[in-house]
């Protein structure tokens, strides 16, 4: 701000000296102007500051971390996979299979028990499943309309890895021909939900919600691929309560701004009138400079003003002061 309030002195001094006033009368408007949307821009990009938490990002990310753990390890373990720091608390392992043993036995990892005879699609000769655990990142990533998670999401994805030094990153889809998947969560806390039916939820690309009943505790169950997590119906105060607050914060942000804006306007006018002020003085001057050859007249070695000059001195002196 005042690096910026510098800068308009600056152009001003600029101007008056080059004696284009009704120009740079033109060029504060602008500034006003650019400084106003300046403004208002950062004001509108404080309001969306917040980031965007996009799943499918976090997916293909957690792809290319699953590509190059695979590259460098054996088919059929489960490596765990070492994410950077901001996602310390996610938990990412992943496995490659020969398909055919996935048909034969299944695959009994992370969360998911996946019974033998489902069918990944497309056919692969290998496919990699990657396993996730959102922990305490779940309700940044996953919303559920008027309930609240009561247990982190976990989730996997298949991919085909027959090049086993590349993992293609379109993603398979499973098919159960017998028994279904079955998720095992590690914890679901109710505490502070009193006489509420847990239920599964399943997150599907693109946004999808779907609820699934919970049929044994802590367990549900899923016909494919995709992002899991158990909700309870949330009491409709909390939701009102925060929407109250974001008014109040809006109102202080407006208010702030406008205040800010307010105060610019008294600054860039208090420039405005003293430029305008010195250049009328210097006007003056001038004027007062071709006044002297025909006011004055010579005592001895000395000048003298006349009376025009008298009266203009006083205005002049008390500028210099200022
Ligand atoms: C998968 O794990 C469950 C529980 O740990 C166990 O009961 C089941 O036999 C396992 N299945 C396979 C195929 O390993
Ligand atoms: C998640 O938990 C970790 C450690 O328990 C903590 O450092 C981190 O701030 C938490 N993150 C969020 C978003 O709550
Ligand atoms: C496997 O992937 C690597 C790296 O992308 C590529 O160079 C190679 O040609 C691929 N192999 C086959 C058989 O597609
Ligand atoms: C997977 O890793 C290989 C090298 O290990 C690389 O050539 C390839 O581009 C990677 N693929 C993706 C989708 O990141
Ligand atoms: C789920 O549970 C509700 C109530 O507990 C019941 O009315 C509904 O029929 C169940 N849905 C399925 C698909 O079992």
């Amino acid at each position: 701000m005042g690096f910026l309030l510098n800068f308009i002195e600056h152009e001003w001094h600029k101007e008056v000296l080059m004696g284009s006033v009704k120009q740079s009368g033109d060029n504060i408007v602008s500034v006003i102007l650019i400084f106003s949307l300046l403004l208002c821009s950062s004001m509108a990009q404080s309001q969306n500051s917040s980031n965007t938490h996009d799943p499918e990002l976090l997916q293909a990310l957690f792809h290319s971390y699953a590509n190059e753990t695979l590259s460098r390890h054996h088919t059929g373990n489960l490596y765990n996979i070492t994410l950077p720091s901001n996602f310390t608390t996610v938990q990412v392992s992943v496995v490659r299979l020969r398909s055919g043993r996935f048909w034969s036995v299944g695959a009994n990892f992370s969360y998911f028990q996946i019974p033998k005879r489902v069918i990944p699609r497309p056919y692969a000769k290998r496919i990699a499943i990657v396993f996730d655990n959102l922990g305490n990142l779940s309700s940044y990533y996953y919303k559920v309309p008027n309930h609240s998670l009561v247990a982190p999401v976990v989730g996997f994805n298949g991919y085909d890895a027959s090049n086993l030094s590349a993992l293609n990153d379109e993603k398979l889809t499973f098919s159960v021909t017998d028994n279904p998947i079955l998720i095992s969560f590690p914890q679901i806390s109710l505490e502070g939900h009193k006489n509420v039916t847990p239920k599964c939820v399943k997150f599907g690309d693109g946004g999808s919600v779907e609820f699934i009943n919970m049929t044994q505790p802590n367990v549900c169950v899923t016909q494919g691929a995709g992002h899991f997590s158990v909700v309870v119906p949330s009491p409709p105060t909390p939701p009102k309560k925060k929407e109250e607050k974001q008014h109040w914060k809006r109102w202080v942000v407006g208010f702030v701004g406008g205040f800010l804006g307010l105060i610019l306007l008294i600054v860039v006018g208090m420039i405005v009138f003293m430029v305008l002020r010195r250049k009328k003085i210097k006007e003056m001057e001038n004027e007062s400079e071709k006044g002297v050859a025909f006011d004055t007249f010579w005592i001895g070695r000395s000048r003298m003003p006349s009376a025009t000059m008298m009266r203009t001195q006083p205005a002049l002196e008390d500028d210099y002061d200022a």
